[in-house]
């Protein structure tokens, strides 16, 4: 195992300074996300609108129930709501030429490891060709200044090594998922070099986020809607893989990184035309039993865990993030630390639970991750 040289533990002691997320920049902006109804897209479109951008989103209808786009409801929020498949080109290129948007979110994929080995050519599909949609779209549609491709921390070739990945390691995937999203990193840059080289062109970026944890997923398979399944039927927490490593995140963490990196591309345009990693610290990257035992200590009454001997297909074991370069040339930084997102994430279920209006808890929940000293 080759060693790397990682600077990401010197960001420890800047844990807490302001995330800037520019309200002015925002204002007005025409944004067209792709994947809105989704767990990342419901909370991206409350972040957008309440910073007065005017949003239109496209997505297949919300996949679970509840979902977190219907209990807030987001509909409500922005100026369009298509429903419609990524891979219906026409139907895409039409409702982007119809908002005209300044800038493009693609976040719209099939993001779960498990149901990629289950539906491999619906994941490829929807991940790859979902992403020479959106570009080709944005090709057509010559309003828009900058993009944004949502990848994943998985689409490393994963070497099982201690050190976080920088966006210079090699792409890889062993399952599906990772795969083709490693795939649509290369669409991206296939489309950026041949398209959009130019000055004065399109900006367009990928961003690989960790595991990203939150209020309002139900996804199947996921740790922490497994967890909270748990909580609200009062039985025991099965987990798969208690000692797999994550680089865990709240959800608002990579956003605002998103949001940073955007107003830069739009701004600064080529110069940020690349990858970047959003991820936790260093010493935030912990075990899933570390998780689900600081899930179960703060939750009443108790319930147990216990390990899920069924057969699993692979998944990795260590995974990683250097977010240096983020650090350094946006000025992103997380936020809050692995255990205070865990008690944000409590919060926002027992609010669930209480039928407290689940708009304005989450609302709170940016703010007060806008304003965090
Ligand atoms: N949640 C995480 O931990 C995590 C981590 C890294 C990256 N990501 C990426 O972030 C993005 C959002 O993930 P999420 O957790 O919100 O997932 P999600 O399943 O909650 O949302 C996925 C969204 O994509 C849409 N979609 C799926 N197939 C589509 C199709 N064929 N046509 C149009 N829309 C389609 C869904 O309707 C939904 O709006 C994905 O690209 C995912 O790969 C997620």
């Amino acid at each position: 195992m080759e060693k790397q040289q990682s600077s990401v533990e010197n960001l420890g002691e800047c844990v807490g300074e302001p995330t800037m997320i520019n309200q002015q920049f925002w204002e007005n902006k025409k944004v067209f996300v792709t994947g809105h109804t989704g767990f990342k897209g419901s909370w991206l479109c409350m972040w957008l609108s309440d910073l007065g951008a005017k949003v239109t989103g496209f997505a297949l209808p919300p996949s679970t129930n509840p979902s977190l786009f219907e209990l807030c409801k987001v509909e409500e929020l922005i100026e369009n709501h298509h429903v419609g498949d990524i891979r219906d080109l026409d139907f895409l290129i039409s409702a982007m030429k119809q908002a005209l948007p300044d800038i493009v979110i693609h976040m719209a994929a099939q993001p779960l490891v498990r149901e990629s080995y289950k539906n491999p050519v619906e994941t490829y599909s929807t991940n790859v060709m979902g992403t020479v949609h959106m570009l080709e779209a944005v090709r057509q549609c010559k309003s828009v200044k900058a993009v944004l491709n949502v990848t994943t921390d998985k689409c490393y070739e994963n070497k099982e090594w201690v050190w976080g990945y920088r966006e210079t390691e090699p792409l890889g995937g062993f399952d599906p998922y990772s795969s083709s999203k490693a795939c649509s990193e290369l669409v991206t840059s296939a489309y950026r070099n041949s398209f959009f080289g130019q000055e004065n062109s399109v900006a367009i970026a990928s961003a690989r986020a960790g595991n990203v944890i939150g209020g309002g997923d139900w996804a199947n398979d996921r740790l922490i809607p497994d967890c909270v399944r748990s909580l609200l039927s009062n039985q025991t927490i099965k987990v798969r893989n208690p000692d797999s490593i994550r680089p865990w995140q709240h959800v608002l963490e990579p956003l605002s990184g998103y949001l940073m990196l955007l107003q830069h591309l739009y701004e600064g345009g080529s110069k940020y035309a690349d990858a970047w990693n959003f991820g936790p610290l260093d010493s935030e990257a912990k075990p899933v039993k570390w998780i689900v035992e600081k899930v179960i200590s703060s939750w009443t009454p108790k319930i147990n865990y216990e390990q899920d001997t069924g057969s699993n297909p692979h998944e990795a074991h260590y995974l990683k993030l250097d977010c240096s370069k983020a650090f350094y040339e946006l000025g992103w930084q997380p936020r809050w630390s692995l255990e205070f997102t865990i008690e944000q994430i409590l919060a926002w279920t027992r609010a669930y639970m209480s039928k407290k209006d689940m708009r304005a808890f989450s609302l709170e929940q940016i703010k007060e991750y806008t304003t965090w000293k």
